[in-house]
């Protein structure tokens, strides 16, 4: 097979999207909807009101008593809880197909196997997982029933057409062969440390559940923006270790994403990082990670880095200002560079061969399909598994796995050599100690 042939065909099947036979599941027809609860009610749960209101939604769940009757003026007909692991319990009794997630981060993993582990098709919100176990542990759970549950992770930049432009380009030779990726983000969020005591949680607001999984830690407004209500934004509660990644599971998720669907990377076989001093409270504003990945069917060994809080890559030309790219990516190949945001990307060939003669754009019938209405597309899945999400959870649970493996070598300060296959680091022993975290009683991992 041709290289350019055989990279358009990995270009679609690495997009990992078939068309979806028409009729099928059709509109969705009231004997067609899928019986769906949604965790986590307030915040970014509203996003998902109008793709869930095309389903039934059964169940809700909000450990916010105020959220959780907001959302049952919206679907009055859904069993409302506050206790998302009873709501899984009673799955049968409610005919649940689908859970859409939106709580805390420290549940998601939780959550994410919980359904796996009763057959439910799962919409976890970004991040995946807080720890490189929880990543390892969904994955594995979930590859075992790939053909008969949809999953995707909330990464829904991922629909935006250049994302697929981006890779096309990379995979088509626009800059020669793909060398390395580095992608960065410029959020800032510092924090000194928990924070202390500080009365009772308002009424109505579960502070035990909320903290679920996580060691105990007295209330305090100051996690929830200091509205005095659970109704805070992630970004109040994410810095901190025991409810967060700080970056890696803020904007870093989606930004990685632009990265990491261009280059077909699995699990890195080395990471090292560094950043501002140590925190064991607070998670680094700023940062660095670099990894190496193995050379795959259509690119050599290849380097990829993660850049946050002020960290940067050093910019290919003197003209280009990646800084007021505020979540970008810089693709260097051995012909040129390849500088993209979300929405746009330029090309910079350098050298001899700057007139791109070596490069053949793709024709306009060879476009990668587009993938759509990002939330649709996992929910045409839950109804015929066989049609592929953009970021399920081998995809989705790769990515943020090194993010996260990124973040113990930023607190060993050690370069880790890494056994993807088996989960361990090889040359650190302190390191595997941190590849995971204990849960309080009551909550497991794997439940
Ligand atoms: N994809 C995106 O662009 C995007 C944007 C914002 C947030 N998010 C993700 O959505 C999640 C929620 O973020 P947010 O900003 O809405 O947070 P938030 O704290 O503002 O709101 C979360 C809501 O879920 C409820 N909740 C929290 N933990 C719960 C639990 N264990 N059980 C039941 N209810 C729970 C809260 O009471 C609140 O109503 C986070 O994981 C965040 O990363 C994704």
């Amino acid at each position: 097979m041709q290289r350019r042939e055989f990279m358009r065909n990995a270009a679609l099947a690495g997009a990992g999207l078939l068309i979806a036979p028409r009729g099928l599941f059709g509109a969705d027809a009231p004997s067609n909807r899928l019986n769906i609860a949604l965790l986590g009610v307030g915040g970014r749960g509203k996003a998902h009101y109008d793709t869930l209101g095309t389903q039934n939604v059964v169940a809700l769940c909000d450990l916010h008593e105020g959220n959780l009757a907001g959302g049952a003026k919206k679907f009055p007909k859904a069993k409302t809880y506050l206790d998302w692991r009873k709501l899984l319990d009673d799955h049968k009794k409610l005919g649940l197909d689908a859970v859409v997630c939106c709580t805390a981060d420290h549940h998601h993993a939780l959550i994410a196997n919980g359904c796996i582990n009763r057959d439910l098709h799962c919409y976890m919100e970004k991040p995946l997982a807080i720890t490189v176990e929880e990543a390892r542990s969904v994955r594995a759970n979930w590859l075992t029933k790939k053909s008969k549950l949809a999953t995707q992770v909330g990464m829904q930049r991922h629909a935006l057409s250049n994302f697929n432009r981006v890779r096309e380009l990379i995979l088509d030779g626009a800059i020669g062969e793909l060398k390395s990726a580095a992608a960065w983000g410029n959020r800032k969020i510092p924090r000194e440390g928990y924070w202390p005591a500080a009365g009772a949680p308002p009424k109505g607001f579960h502070w035990d559940l909320w903290l679920g999984p996580a060691p105990d830690h007295p209330y305090n407004p100051g996690y929830f923006a200091n509205t005095g209500t659970a109704r805070g934004n992630c970004t109040q509660w994410n810095m901190f270790w025991d409810f967060g990644v700080g970056q890696v599971g803020d904007m870093g998720s989606h930004t990685m994403d632009l990265l990491w669907n261009a280059v077909d990377a699995k699990l890195p076989t080395s990471a090292e990082a560094k950043g501002e001093k140590f925190n064991p409270d607070v998670t680094p504003v700023e940062c660095e990670s670099h990894f190496e990945h193995p050379a795959n069917g259509w690119r050599g060994p290849l380097k990829t880095s993660w850049y946050q809080g002020g960290a940067m890559p050093k910019s290919p030309k003197e003209f280009i200002d990646l800084n007021k790219i505020d979540h970008g990516v810089l693709y260097k190949g051995s012909q040129g560079f390849l500088v993209a945001s979300f929405d746009n990307h330029v090309v910079l060939p350098y050298g001899k061969e700057a007139d791109m003669s070596y490069y053949k754009p793709r024709a306009k019938d060879q476009l990668l399909p587009p993938v759509g209405h990002f939330q649709e597309q996992w929910l045409a899945a839950c109804k015929n598994p066989s049609l592929k999400t953009a970021c399920d959870f081998e995809y989705s649970g790769d990515m943020i796995e090194q993010m996260l493996l990124g973040l113990v070598a930023y607190r060993v300060g050690k370069r880790l050599e890494y056994d993807g296959a088996a989960g361990k680091v090889t040359n650190c022993p302190e390191a595997n100690a941190l590849l995971g975290r204990k849960y309080r009683a009551g909550w497991s991992l794997n439940g």
